[in-house]
């Protein structure tokens, strides 16, 4: 269902991704994060060579989240620039790539960096909220649209549809910076965690409505 993102970016339209215009989802992501902390710590190289690492795993992870998450997509003047992975209620984690793809991603990206990934995922599952909640896996927007107003249309879409079934929001992330974007969508830093060495917030949004919405969420675990 497409729909238009009128009060934060007019000029801003928002879909779900398409099998046919998957290879531009890979594209914006690997680019969105490849100088973030963690892609850093986890990839050991230049910005350049984590795009270049990312498009594999995006490659092998996208199809999943097509099939059992929700993957929502900003297109500006026709380009696509900004998209957004959740998962439901109770399906965290999604399910593994198939064999193929998963050691495409395993071999091009390499298998320490695919090892260091690994670590990543096992420590965040940890930490991850117990209540039943929807989570964004991943919210990127290529670098030259960024602060341009598509995250924030994005998030608006995203928490409309939260909202609309009541439940609470989780996310994560390795930037200061992102912490005060997600608080102006209501999130909360719960907790903080490092992953390799790189500080990782903890945010939760409580469910439209609850009493603990205007105020922090309870503990995570
Ligand atoms: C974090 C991220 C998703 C935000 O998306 P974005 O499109 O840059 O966000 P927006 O433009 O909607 O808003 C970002 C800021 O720019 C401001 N902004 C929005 N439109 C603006 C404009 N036209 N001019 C200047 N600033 C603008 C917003 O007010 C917001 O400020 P705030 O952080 O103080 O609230 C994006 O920057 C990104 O992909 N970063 C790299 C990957 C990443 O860290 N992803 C999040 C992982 S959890």
């Amino acid at each position: 269902m497409t729909s238009r993102s009128a009060r934060i970016a007019p000029d801003v339209f928002i879909d779900d991704l398409q099998r046919e215009t998957l290879p531009e989802a890979v594209r914006v992501l690997a680019t969105a994060f490849r100088a973030n902390p963690l892609n850093r710590a986890v990839i050991q190289a230049s910005p350049e060579a984590c795009e270049r690492a990312n498009r594999f795993s995006m490659q092998a992870l996208l199809p999943v989240a097509i099939r059992h998450g929700r993957v929502r997509v900003a297109v500006r003047a026709e380009a696509m620039a900004g998209v957004a992975v959740s998962v439901g209620p109770g399906r965290f984690p999604l399910p593994a790539p198939p064999w193929i793809p998963r050691w495409r991603a395993a071999f091009g990206q390499g298998l320490r960096v695919s090892a260091r990934w690994g670590e990543v995922f096992d420590a965040l599952s940890a930490a991850h909220a117990i209540e039943p909640h929807w989570y964004l896996a991943s919210l990127g927007v290529e670098p030259g649209s960024q602060r341009t107003g598509i995250g924030s249309a994005l998030m608006e879409d995203w928490i409309r549809s939260v909202d609309s079934e009541g439940m609470p929001a989780y996310l994560e992330t390795d930037s200061a910076a992102n912490v005060r974007f997600y608080e102006g969508f209501g999130f909360r830093v719960r907790r903080e965690v490092e992953v390799l060495g790189i500080p990782i917030w903890l945010l939760w949004r409580a469910a439209e409505g609850s009493p603990g919405r205007a105020a922090r969420g309870p503990g995570v675990q």
